[in-house]
């Protein structure tokens, strides 16, 4: 059961991060089914199905949103373009995690999604100090984290990365501070 009833809602210029509902699983199994996205997260397994996107919804759905928080990512005119998140999974360190559908790149979208976010996050949550990881393949997203204001730490982790088997990828840790 939810913690509060009503998920919150981020408007951005171009975009509304909200809840995520049932309806939206085949959107999030369109966008997340695709190597190219999921090869660059830790979590979304390869091939990625409508039940994969179904149990993420009911997992949102059921999330705590004091200490989770699982968005959608909505284009205004377009519908999901993709999913943003923030949680305390490794310590009591906050991290924000994101994946946009391959047709949505390079628009912009994922910093507008992660600027909404983070003025979010610091407004509810409250906390002043957010960290993110992007594998050292994927320079875009250390571009996404610049442009929203994270600074590289300098540290580089091993993290596992489940469309690729499982294999640990070098991971680029930034801090971004409020
Ligand atoms: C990384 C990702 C979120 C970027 O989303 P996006 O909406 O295209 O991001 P934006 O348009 O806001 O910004 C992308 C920036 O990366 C730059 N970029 C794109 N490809 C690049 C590359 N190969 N090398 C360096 N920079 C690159 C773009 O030029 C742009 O920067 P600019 O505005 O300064 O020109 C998207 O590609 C994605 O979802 N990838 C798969 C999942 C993923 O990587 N999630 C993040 C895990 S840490």
């Amino acid at each position: 059961m939810c913690a509060v009833d009503v998920t919150p809602v981020v408007s951005t210029e171009r975009l509304v991060l909200r809840g995520p509902v049932i309806t939206d699983a085949p959107a999030i199994a369109s966008l997340a089914n695709d190597i190219n996205v999921a090869g660059m997260t830790t979590s979304m397994p390869h091939p990625y199905g409508l039940e994969d996107a179904e149990a993420f919804v009911r997992r949102a759905q059921a999330c705590d949103w004091r200490s989770e928080a699982l968005f959608a990512i909505e284009h205004r005119s377009f519908g999901v373009v993709g999913l943003l998140g923030f949680d305390h999974k490794r310590g009591l360190r906050t991290e924000i995690g994101y994946a946009l559908g391959r047709p949505f790149w390079n628009r912009g979208y994922a910093t507008e999604a992660v600027r909404g976010g983070l003025k979010w996050m610091k407004r509810d949550w409250r906390k002043s100090i957010v960290v993110a990881g992007h594998f050292a393949d994927n320079p875009a997203s250390g571009q996404v984290l610049c442009k929203a204001g994270f600074l590289y730490t300098g540290d580089v982790e091993q993290r596992p990365c489940t469309a690729r088997g499982g294999r640990a990828v070098p991971t680029r840790m930034m801090v971004w501070l409020a």
